[in-house]
């Protein structure tokens, strides 16, 4: 007996002892890629499978750059999808509700699908109504990119590149365009833009997912509390587009100055709020000039999971999903009525080509477009 303690002790000790000079096997981020099928006209669309060292994992195809899963922590460390999307091509394909979706050249509205640039008038496409959305019948949400997947100390990264030629949608000057996904080590989904033109162009990237902090698929969105960095907001007529005036939020159902539901208010008679059946408007946000500032918080109550908006852009459109209404197939049979999903797209304001009194758009030959967003995750 006692020689067996003995033994069993040294045991312990080595153990002990090799465990302290073991370096830790650290998970590392990692990035996948697998085939998403094709698209209608034979092109393979990839699907990469991006994830960190704390287990969340992004999905993207190259398909418009959409990504079709994110799967984040609850605050009992429990990974739920939280965008909504499609199990196949062919849905992105159908659809124009931009799920996950790259969006470009101009992301938002240009008013009756004309601008003047340098006294040359440029038509585009009108989809929406009497007026140009999302870059027109043939955005960059519906256009292949080329990809290079990366993993480094700031985590996975897909770089995707695009080439639009000049006359594109009706769009002036060719455009080289890069975004870059990273999946941080921080739970943060960051987007960079980068863009260049040989004419003068109009450019105004942004990033289309509809959120739901619950999970995807689990019904409506109308408890999570979001909160906007923003005082004033671009009241617009009964087409979306702005007037160009900047008006207080304060007073307002457009005041989401402290966390408020976005339930709590939406059905109020407010001619806002009924032009654009509900909240689907751009604020102004508080910050000043290009520099990385929060724009957004918003945060759900039964699973604890917050998600904050920071951005380089002026502007922040908060959609709350009033177009979805059930009829779409989501992924794994999920259904998406009403409300079930939240954009919250940073961009410069909508209309800017037609608004010398918004912060431009326009990018000239020499010029570098450049944006970043982020999508930051954690609990509460
Ligand atoms: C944008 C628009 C909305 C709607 C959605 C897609 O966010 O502002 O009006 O078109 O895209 O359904």
């Amino acid at each position: 007996m006692k020689h067996y303690l003995k033994s069993s002790q040294i045991f312990l000790f080595v153990t002990v002892l090799i465990a302290c000079f073991t370096p830790a096997v650290q998970a590392k981020p990692t990035i996948r890629k697998d085939s998403f099928g094709k698209t209608a006209d034979g092109k393979p669309v990839a699907i990469y499978t991006l994830t960190n060292s704390k287990g969340i994992e992004a999905r993207i195809i190259t398909y418009g750059g959409a990504v079709v899963s994110l799967r984040v922590p609850d605050r009992n460390g429990k990974l739920g999808d939280v965008v909504l999307g499609f199990d196949s091509v062919a849905d992105y394909e159908k659809h124009t509700s931009y799920f996950g979706a790259l969006i470009g050249r101009y992301g938002n509205r240009i008013g009756k699908g004309t601008f003047t640039l340098d006294g040359n008038v440029y038509s585009l496409a009108v989809n929406n109504g009497v007026n140009h959305l999302h870059g027109g019948l043939r955005g960059f949400d519906k256009v292949v990119w080329d990809a290079r997947p990366s993993t480094g100390s700031a985590g996975a990264s897909l770089d995707l590149t695009y080439f639009s030629r000049d006359g594109e949608e009706g769009y002036p000057g060719n455009l080289t365009v890069k975004v870059v996904y990273t999946l941080t080590e921080e739970n943060e989904l960051k987007i960079v833009y980068s863009a260049s033109t040989d004419k003068p162009a109009v450019v105004n990237l942004t990033h289309h997912s509809y959120f739901n902090l619950a999970g995807a698929g689990s019904g409506s969105i109308l408890d999570h509390l979001l909160t906007l960095n923003a005082g004033r907001f671009t009241p617009t007529d009964d087409g979306s587009i702005p007037t160009g005036e900047l008006r207080a939020v304060k007073g307002t159902p457009f005041d989401f100055t402290k966390p408020t539901a976005i339930g709590s208010r939406i059905e109020a008679a407010d001619q806002q709020l009924k032009f654009g059946s509900g909240y689907d408007h751009n604020w102004v946000l508080d910050k000043t000039g290009n520099t990385l500032g929060l724009a957004a918080t918003v945060f759900e109550l039964v699973s604890g999971r917050v998600m904050e908006v920071f951005t380089t852009e002026p502007g922040l459109q908060f959609y709350s999903g009033n177009f979805l209404d059930g009829s779409i197939p989501g992924k794994s049979g999920q259904e998406y009525p009403k409300r079930s999903g939240f954009c919250l797209e940073a961009q410069h304001f909508p209309d800017s080509p037609n608004k010398p009194m918004f912060p431009s758009t326009v990018l000239k030959p020499g010029q570098k477009y450049s944006q970043t967003t982020i999508y930051k995750f954690s609990v509460r």
